[in-house]
């Protein structure tokens, strides 16, 4: 699975030890993975050295925008010493409500003729003035012999949260290589190219990111600003709990119980539930009615109990949650890496972001 992505400076996008290393700035903490892209029989293959979180204040990072960059910088400069990781160039995450993907067709041109055109070929599609947006342009499959047009996505991210999170990362005494969608990364960490159609649904603190892909093909992509802060903040709104209170009872019991604390989780996950829908029911309208074949769920509101039953039962579609190290070569040989990661499945970005140093 290949995307291009925004590059934003020349930094080599794997280190001096050959490693490459993914930036999730997520609201709840950040998470580094550090891997090893190489081949295996002639196929791409990754291998783990590295994975590593440190939690952010609240207010930090809000909605993927960094609210508070000194926190970032800090927490940043304490996940190198803890972790003493050596390499300083990482590959980071963007994940923004804000951030547009398109399907477009350009003219076929060379990857530096189709830089200059891009800002004529997108005014149309992106509201906002053209300094104001990174874009970039992911070709999908070859272009049409006959016309000699190009099918792809178009990605405008807007520039300021960008240039935001790149200077908090780089006052830590990092240097970005690459941006990257996360949701791109969620993608490429957990598709399951033997599926043909499949949504990837990374369920955060307060962002969630639906991405459906057709054999390795992303054709939906969505971020909604709902995540398991709002269930928590609901329950201790309505039983009256503190907010400690209300986050335990929804990790002890989420939608499986028989009393008040489900029925309060079951309905302030509706819009979450809805957004999930509508965007399934947009993807099948636009795309013949493909039969989407799984739901693959990652992020930490993942893990809420009884949600990928609640989701099988509510869209009809089977739902689980994704080991994201699943596509990595010694993910059972590196048990010290695995003691790292107390929630595997909230590494998806992190190890999605590196393995596209690869691609
Ligand atoms: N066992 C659990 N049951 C229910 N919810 C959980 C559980 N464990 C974690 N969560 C929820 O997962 C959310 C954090 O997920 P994650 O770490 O993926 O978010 P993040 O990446 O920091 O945030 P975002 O992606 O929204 O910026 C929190 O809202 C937390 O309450
Ligand atoms: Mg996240």
């Amino acid at each position: 699975m290949k995307h291009r992505q925004v590059g934003l400076s020349k930094v080599g996008l794997i280190n001096p030890d050959g490693h490459a290393i993914g930036l999730d700035i997520g609201a709840t903490s950040v998470r580094a993975a550090i891997l090893a892209p190489g081949t295996l029989e002639g196929r791409p293959s990754v291998t783990v050295h590295g994975l590593g979180k440190m939690e952010l204040p609240p207010g930090a990072v809000v909605n993927g925008i960094v609210s508070d960059q000194a926190a970032l910088t800090a927490a940043l400069k304490h996940l190198w010493q803890v972790h003493k990781f050596e390499c300083r160039n990482v590959i980071l995450g963007i994940a923004s409500q804000q951030v547009l993907v398109r399907d477009m067709q350009m003219p076929k041109l060379t990857p530096q003729q189709r830089a200059k055109a891009l800002p004529f070929q997108a005014r149309e599609i992106v509201a906002l003035p053209m300094d104001q947006v990174i874009l970039d342009f992911t070709p999908l499959g070859e272009p049409d012999p006959e016309s000699e047009m190009q099918s792809g996505l178009l990605i405008a991210t807007p520039r300021q949260p960008v240039i935001a999170a790149v200077q908090a990362v780089e006052r830590a005494g990092l240097k970005v290589a690459r941006v990257d969608l996360s949701s791109f990364a969620a993608l490429r960490a957990i598709a399951d190219e033997h599926l043909s159609v499949e949504a990837v649904v990374d369920l955060g603190a307060h962002m969630t990111t639906i991405v459906v892909h057709n054999q390795g093909i992303p054709k939906l992509v969505r971020t909604v600003c709902r995540g398991g802060q709002e269930l928590t903040e609901q329950l201790a709104d309505r039983i009256g709990m503190s907010p400690l209170d209300a986050e335990a009872a929804k990790r002890d019991v989420g939608l499986e119980g028989s009393g008040e604390v489900s029925r309060v989780l079951d309905e302030a996950l509706r819009p979450l539930m809805s957004e999930i829908r509508t965007s399934i029911g947009y993807f099948r309208s636009m795309n013949d009615g493909a039969v989407l074949e799984r739901i693959s769920l990652t992020g930490g509101g993942a893990t809420l109990r009884g949600l990928p039953e609640a989701l099988t039962t509510q869209l009809g579609v089977t739902t689980r949650v994704m080991d994201a190290m699943q596509h990595i070569r010694n993910r059972h040989a590196s048990k010290h890496v695995r003691a790292e990661l107390d929630e595997p499945w909230t590494s998806a970005v992190s190890i999605g972001l590196a393995m596209g140093a690869a691609a």
